[in-house]
């Protein structure tokens, strides 16, 4: 580890990293660089609709519910999933198959047995559900997250400790299944069976055409996963505190902050809350636990999957409507775009660039991500409930961008309405965002343009060496946001990486 890093983890035993945007910002990198440090990484919300994309000796690793600190696990370092995430046994083993193919050991790996169990159920009514939404579709990754956790906080829920007690299991199952056909009775039944006949939910074993689900499928099927978790499963919220302050521990988000179900664009939201709070929770530990909470956005743009407002984007509905159009769209974009200018006078075509230069797609479900440019307005309204310190990534991805945007304010030029009891006008010029998708989706940005730098970044390796231009931009967001930006990344490798001592 270098002395720079050091520097910033002095006196630090417990540190957590978290998005101050829509996820997708680069955390899987810095995951890995402070799972050196750390003794015990542990990830407490969410489930496998994150994704993130690990370097690893010029390979690819793509990680949804395991922590990217995985690839630690030989050096005896501990990997835990929190109580506050959502799992499904498939998708958990499935990964643990694959790390195991990669030669990545996970012997040290722990999952919470009051982890949320992710039934077939609640993959189907996440489909069934955004099938049905027409144009209140959330876009969301359909693996049965948001009916997990109503099925939780309905009381409905299963936990993964349940697995390794058939007969509580049964009886809770049973229930279950009973409120959940109830429910889908009156959903359409070929679009019950398409969905359920998919490869993910095993081709159909778990469908039932009369009762439409086979309780002893789901039984058996999991009663297997729980002999196969086992290993794994144990009191990870106890584990946490005994080992606060004496060992270091990393806390890796997933989402980010906008996607918060407490404090993100709801309802376009993902149903955990993927704040510093929320992940402290998760795992056991209070959010006073933590020494130094970072959280990180993208150096200068901003990328946001699946629907809800987005006010930067760069070609606005176009762009939104490629992005959440059917997977056609994604095989096509490179042969259709392919010469596609960051600098083009046609927004649209400058987002496509951008999605092409920072290979902007998503990990989990290969969705082209919306890109847009930064948006201090929601920095602002992020940072009111974090720590200022910041981590700006993939800075690389603008080297050839002649003029660099930065959102300072907003019109609001929807209805005259009423939030928190103050009367929002329209044409007025709201000073930090509100997170309310009906408002946010009728803000216009008023940019401030600045130039972009000329040189490529891969020669800068401190503060001094950064391009004024860059330098000018950084000063900006420091100015209008009260941010602390401690460290950039220039590149995926883990050698282009600054920390700054600006504060
Ligand atoms: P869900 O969590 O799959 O229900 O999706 C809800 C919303 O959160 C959708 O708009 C998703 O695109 C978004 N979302 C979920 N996970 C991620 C992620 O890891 N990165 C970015 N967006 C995500």
């Amino acid at each position: 580890m270098k002395p720079e890093e050091m520097k910033l983890l002095v006196g630090v035993k417990t540190l957590a990293i978290t998005c101050r945007q829509f996820g997708d910002t680069g955390k899987g990198k810095f995951a890995d660089i402070f799972s050196q440090w750390a003794d015990i990484i542990a990830r407490g919300t969410g489930g496998d609709n994150a994704g993130h994309t690990i370097c690893f000796e010029r390979q690819k690793l793509i990680t949804h519910l395991v922590p990217s600190g995985i690839l630690y696990d030989s050096q005896g370092k501990i990997n835990v999933v929190g109580s506050g995430a959502v799992i499904n046994p498939a998708s958990f083993l499935q990964e643990t198959t694959q790390l195991a193919e990669k030669g990545c050991s996970y012997k040290n790996l722990k999952i919470a047995y009051n982890a949320k169990l992710i039934l077939p159920t609640e993959v189907v009514l996440d489909r069934a559900k955004e099938a049905m939404a027409g144009a209140g579709k959330i876009g969301s990754t359909g693996k049965g997250i948001g009916p997990a956790y109503t099925d939780f906080v309905g009381r409905e829920g299963l936990m993964i400790g349940d697995l390794l007690n058939p007969d509580f299991f049964a009886e809770k199952l049973e229930r279950h299944l009973r409120y959940k056909k109830a429910i889908l009775k009156n959903y359409d039944p070929e679009l019950l069976e398409g969905i359920m006949c998919n490869y993910d939910l095993s081709n159909g074993l778990y469908y039932d055409p009369e009762d439409i689900f086979n309780f002893d499928a789901i039984f058996r099927t999991y009663m297997v996963y729980g002999e196969k978790l086992r290993p794994f499963i144990t009191d990870t919220d106890s584990f946490m505190r005994e080992n606060l302050g004496k060992k270091n521990i990393l806390l890796e988000g997933a989402q980010g902050d906008l996607l918060s179900i407490d404090r993100g664009t709801y309802p376009f939201v993902t149903s955990s809350d993927c704040t510093v709070a929320g992940l402290a929770k998760g795992v056991g530990l209070k959010e006073t636990d933590i020494d130094l909470s970072l959280g990180i956005i993208k150096g200068f743009y901003m990328t946001r999957v699946g629907a809800g407002p987005f006010p930067t984007e760069l070609g606005g509905e176009e762009s939104d409507k490629r992005c959440n159009g059917g997977k056609e769209n994604r095989a096509k974009e490179k042969d259709f775009y392919g010469d596609a200018d960051v600098n083009s006078e046609h927004e649209f075509i400058q987002g496509v660039a951008l999605r092409m230069a920072g290979d902007e797609y998503g990990a989990t479900t290969g969705r082209p991500r919306r890109t847009g440019w930064i948006d201090l307005p929601l920095l602002r309204y992020t940072l009111g409930f974090n720590s200022p310190d910041l981590i700006l990534t993939k800075l690389d991805v603008l080297n050839d961008c002649k003029t660099i945007k930065v959102c300072n304010h907003y019109k609001y030029t929807g209805p005259d309405c009423v939030y928190a009891n103050q009367k929002i006008k329209t044409g007025s010029y709201p000073e930090i965002a509100s997170p309310a998708a009906e408002i946010l989706k009728h803000c216009k940005p008023i940019y401030v343009s600045f130039p972009g730098w000329k040189c490529s970044l891969k020669d800068c390796h401190d503060y001094d060496s950064l391009p004024e231009e860059l330098k000018n931009i950084l000063a900006f967001i420091i100015k209008n946001t009260g941010a602390k930006p401690r460290i950039i990344s220039t590149g995926p490798d883990r050698e282009e990486t600054i920390f700054l001592d600006l504060f």
